[in-house]
C-alpha cells in the first residue's frame, strides 16, 4: 500500500490560483488516464475499506454514495469490487423525481446537494466516498442525506485529505483518506 501511496501522489498536479486566486488546485485526473495508476487506485481503496471493514463483499457495504463530480470517477468502480450497489449525490436540480435536499457552504456562499428518495433502503449499511475532503462541508452535507434516507453511515472514504482544514471535524462517522496535504501554502483542493 506504501509504494501506491508514492505512485498515486506522485500523479497528482498542482495548479496554483485554480479556480480562484489562492486556491491550490490538485488535479487528480492524471490518475485516471493511466491505466496502471486508476488500477492501483482501485486496490488501494479497497485495501484501505478492508482495514475498518474486511475485503471485498465481506466488507458488509451495501451502497457506496459518490458525489458529484470527482466522486464519480471511482466510486462505481470501487462498489462492484465491494459487491455493493452505487448512488449518486447530485448537485440541486439535476435529479428526477421526489428528492431530499441538504445544504452545505462552499466559498462562495450555500449550494445544495440532493439525493433521490428510496435510492436506499432503510438500514442500509452505506459507506460515502469522494476525491477530496478539504473543509469536509459537502461530505457532511452528503452524510446529511444518507441518513435522511434512512441508510446507516459506516464511514467516509476520501483519495486525499487537506487535513490543515480539519474537514474529518465535520463528519460523525469514521473517515478514512488515503493521502494527506500537509503543505500550509495549500489552501481547498
Ligand atoms: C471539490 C472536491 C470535493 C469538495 C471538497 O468538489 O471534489 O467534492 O470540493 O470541498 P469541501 O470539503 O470544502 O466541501 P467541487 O465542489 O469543486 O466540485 P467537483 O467535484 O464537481 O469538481
Ligand atoms: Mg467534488
Amino acid at each position: 500500500l506504501a509504494g501506491i501511496k508514492v505512485n498515486l501522489r506522485s500523479a497528482l498536479r498542482q495548479y496554483p490560483d485554480f479556480p480562484s486566486p489562492g486556491i491550490l488546485f490538485e488535479d487528480i485526473m492524471p490518475i485516471f488516464s493511466q491505466p496502471k495508476l486508476f488500477a492501483q487506485l482501485l486496490e488501494a481503496l479497497e485495501l484501505q475499506v478492508a482495514t475498518s471493514f474486511g475485503s471485498g463483499k465481506d466488507a458488509g457495504i451495501d451502497i457506496v454514495v459518490g458525489l458529484e463530480s470527482r466522486g464519480f470517477l471511482f466510486g462505481p468502480t470501487l462498489a462492484l469490487r465491494l459487491g455493493a450497489g452505487f448512488v449518486p449525490v447530485r448537485k440541486q436540480g439535476k435529479l428526477p423525481g421526489d428528492c431530499e435536499t441538504a445544504g452545505y457552504t462552499k466559498e462562495y456562499g450555500q449550494d445544495f446537494f440532493q439525493m433521490q428518495k428510496g435510492a436506499i433502503q432503510s438500514g442500509q449499511r452505506v459507506l460515502i466516498v469522494d476525491d477530496i475532503i478539504a473543509t469536509g462541508g459537502s461530505a457532511a452535507a452528503a452524510g446529511t442525506l444518507v441518513r435522511k434516507l434512512g441508510g446507516q453511515l459506516v464511514g467516509y472514504l476520501f483519495l486525499m485529505e487537506l487535513d490543515f482544514l480539519k474537514g474529518r471535524d465535520k463528519l460523525d462517522a469514521p473517515v478514512q483518506t488515503l493521502l494527506s496535504g500537509q503543505e500550509e501554502a495549500l489552501n481547498k483542493k
